[in-house]
């Protein structure tokens, strides 16, 4: 006989319901069914139950919605409710010590705490299309919920640590063969999960993960998984932890296990470099929103221009499934940029990334010319050829004739003024700015530019297609160097400034990777050719205000036809075929020079100062920036430092480092800065209202 109650609300977001012998627990806490204090309250409250009802025969725990659970609450974190009772840990245990068969029903994603409930569960089942995994560790955390201990003693300790320190998730099939699950449904899921609970129901036992003895893993091993983490990964230290958490569970008893686990995730939760890292989580979700009642439909795209950026682009759309026509104006340099492209995928191919296969579908997928005329029916056209506003102008005008109509015109300029671009066609409000990072098919940020007529359509597409793409896009306002090149501005003049007072190249590098940098400022204008930024620098000489301090450096290394990397010698001299920076005397001597002319007295300057100046500049434009809506607001730009400049995905970005160090320190060691260095650092009006807020 089949008996059905009619679902009942155990909390806001728990629901109970019994059919045929079954309790069903459904967690329905949109949008990701996150194990709030709430649901951990109303999961405990369902147990009882469950554990109480004379026709309940085995409970089946689900998620309502498009998922199963996303895992713990992360907005609660560092607040009460993250700590109130009962944790996750009791909850975990009342599943697990229960009499009646618990299966977890996965569907959509099983994701940190929420794999954690279901690793309690005695079963767990799983839709074809779900993924599960621990991403704790991209959160600076690690499982906190009884994952580090429970799962190596489910699927063996060598690949327990292999899936926690990843971070990555798994799909049903393979977590099947890992032994995460025990079976995978193909059809109704609900259904599917009844019959499998009553299946166990009459089973004398249930598979209980913490009555296993400790799991194996030799000392050996256990070494060689924590020397193989990168130190330099953005969440070094929570996969370092996680190996600590995961050989606790090959030593102590399950108990004591936990106990170390939760030790270890309260002071990585307690730190900053966790904070930092969750800030950029949600700022990066914030960054891609832009509302828009219609979005333009990109599905055809065209490149004109196979240079260091247009073949990286090129690569990016094909490697997402686009196809793409890459025009250039000669056959040389079409051939040139083409074999660029085939070996960046061949280099892929080699590291066992893409197949061959692989690589020629990507490459298949771009349709080479010489002709602007194949650009007709591109939905959106990139124009990434050289850095000369005529040279813009005059191809934009082409394009315009070109193109057909709502076809988006865009371009990749990194510094110019696109309204200036968008005025030679008859269509400005087609006309934007994307501006991807070098080298393109790798880096992930793209700073989308809206001109001052570029419509909300537009922007909306473009939006859209950074996601198509796997690209984190953020939405800046027309200036010089947008918001990433032009903070640059401030933080290579102080690192000019520097030199001339005492400091040397590599010092400053030094000093730069250390606060976590993953370049030096001055390897990185190497890197990016310091003949773009000394181009920039005579464009604006004549608005430059004459009376404020200008370092010679720059300048006078480049006349002496030294670009970085790509001319063998800029800030520092390289090998041919090497890109390691060595230091030279030359640059030394042009230091020396120009600090002499100035009237500097050279003098032993500290990593700390170093540091700080050159991070408080780009936080004092940062805050221009923000005031001025350039930026919609201030965790964008921390979005655009960590993924297109480097800056410590750990700290946050340098708006979070700021407000982390608190605004009124920040205005004080500004106003300190003004008074001994002068006008440059004025601080910004911004942070002097954050710091009066604060
Ligand atoms: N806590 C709080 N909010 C969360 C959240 C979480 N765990 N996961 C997602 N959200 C929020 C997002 O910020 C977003 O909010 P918004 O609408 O206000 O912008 C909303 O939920 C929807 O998120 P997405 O846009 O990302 O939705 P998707 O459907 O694209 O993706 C997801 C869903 C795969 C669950 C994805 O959101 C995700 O990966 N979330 C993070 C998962 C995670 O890291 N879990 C581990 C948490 S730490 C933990 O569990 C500790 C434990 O060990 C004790
Ligand atoms: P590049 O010099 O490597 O490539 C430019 C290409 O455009 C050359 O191959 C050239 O032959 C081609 N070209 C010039 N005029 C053309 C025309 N009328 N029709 C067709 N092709 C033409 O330059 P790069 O570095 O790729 O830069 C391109 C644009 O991207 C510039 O606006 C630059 O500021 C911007 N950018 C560059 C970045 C970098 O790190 N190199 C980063 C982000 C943006």
């Amino acid at each position: 006989m089949t008996t059905a109650s009619p679902a009942t609300a155990l909390t806001d977001t728990v629901l109970y319901e019994e059919r045929g012998g079954v309790a069903l627990i459904t967690i329905a806490n949109p949008p990701v069914n996150g194990l709030g204090d709430m649901v951990r309250r109303g999961l405990a409250d369902g147990m009882a139950r469950a554990a109480a009802g004379a026709a309940v025969r085995a409970v089946v725990l689900q998620g309502a919605g498009k998922l199963f659970c996303g895992g713990a609450d992360i907005r609660q974190f560092n607040t009460p409710a993250a700590t109130a009772q009962p944790m996750l840990r009791e909850v975990n245990r009342t599943i697990e010590r229960a009499v009646k068969p618990v299966v977890a029903c996965i569907h959509g994603v099983a994701l940190g705490g929420g794999l954690e409930l279901a690793l309690a569960c005695h079963y767990r089942i799983a839709d074809a299309a779900a993924q599960l995994g621990l991403p704790e560790v991209n959160l600076g955390l690690v499982p906190g919920g009884g994952g580090t201990q429970r799962l190596p003693r489910l699927i063996g300790a060598p690949a327990a640590l292999k899936f926690i320190t990843s971070g990555k998730p798994v799909d049903a099939r393979q977590a099947l063969a890992l032994g995460l699950v025990d079976a995978v449904i193909d059809g109704e899921r609900e259904a599917a999960a009844i019959a499998f609970a009553l299946d166990k129901a009459d089973s004398a036992a249930h598979p209980v993960l913490a009555d296993k003895p400790p799991a194996a893993m030799s000392a050996a091993e256990m070494k060689a998984q924590r020397e193989a983490l990168n130190p330099k990964a953005r969440n070094a230290t929570a996969q370092r932890t996680a190996v600590d958490c995961v050989q606790a569970a090959t030593e102590l008893e399950f108990e004591a296990g936990l106990d170390r686990e939760r030790a270890l995730f309260d002071g990585l939760v307690a730190g900053q470099p966790s904070k930092a890292l969750r800030h950029l989580f949600f700022a990066e979700k914030e960054a891609t929103k832009f509302s828009s009642t219609t979005a333009r439909a990109i599905r055809s795209v065209a490149i004109l221009g196979a240079g260091t950026m247009g073949g990286g682009i090129a690569m990016a759309f094909a490697n997402a499934g686009y196809g793409v026509v890459l025009c250039e104006r000669e056959q040389a340099a079409l051939d040139r940029g083409l074999a660029l492209v085939r070996r960046n995928y061949e280099i892929s191919a080699a590291k066992g990334v893409l197949s061959a296969a692989e690589v020629e579908a990507r490459l298949a997928r771009i349709q080479p010319t010489l002709d602007m005329a194949a650009f007709a029916d591109a939905d959106l056209v990139i124009e990434a050829v050289f850095e000369d506003m005529a040279v813009k102008r005059a191809v934009f005008a082409q394009l315009d004739r070109i193109c057909k109509s709502g076809a988006i015109l865009a371009t990749n300029t990194s510094r110019l003024n696109i309204d200036e671009i968008a005025a030679v066609t008859q269509r400005p409000q087609d006309v934007i700015g994307l501006h991807f990072f070098s080298p393109a098919h790798v880096m992930k940020l793209l700073e989308v530019v809206r001109g001052a007529r570029t419509s909300d359509e537009v922007i909306a597409g473009c939006m859209r297609m950074a996601a198509a793409i796997a690209k984190i896009p953020v939405l800046v306002g027309v200036c010089e160097g947008f918001v990433g090149n032009r903070m640059l501005t401030g933080y290579w003049r102080e690192a000019g400034f520097l030199l001339e007072e005492g400091a040397t190249p590599a010092q400053i590098d030094a000093a730069m990777q250390g606060f976590g940098f993953a370049m030096g400022p001055l390897a990185m204008a190497d890197l990016a050719g310091m003949d773009i930024n000394w181009a920039t620098r005579k464009r604006l000489a004549p608005t430059r205000p004459k009376h404020l301090r200008y370092s010679q450096v720059a300048d006078r290394i480049c006349e002496q036809g030294r670009f970085g990397q790509k001319t063998g010698a800029g800030y520092y001299r390289y090998e041919a075929g090497s890109r390691t920076p060595i230091p030279d005397p030359v640059v030394d001597g042009v230091i020396a020079d120009c600090a002499r002319e100035a009237g500097i007295t050279r003098r032993a300057v500290s990593d700390e100062e170093i540091a700080e100046r050159c991070v408080l500049a780009l936080v004092n434009e940062g805050a221009r920036i923000v005031a001025e809506g350039i930026a919609q607001r201030a965790s964008d730009v921390d979005v655009v430092y960590v993924n297109g400049y480097g800056f410590p995905a750990w700290r946050g970005g340098p708006m979070f480092h700021a407000r982390s160090l608190g605004w009124k320190q920040v205005l004080q060691k500004l106003q300190a800065l003004h008074a001994q260095h002068g006008e440059h650092w004025v601080p910004a009006p911004w942070i002097v209202q954050q710091a009066g807020q604060a």
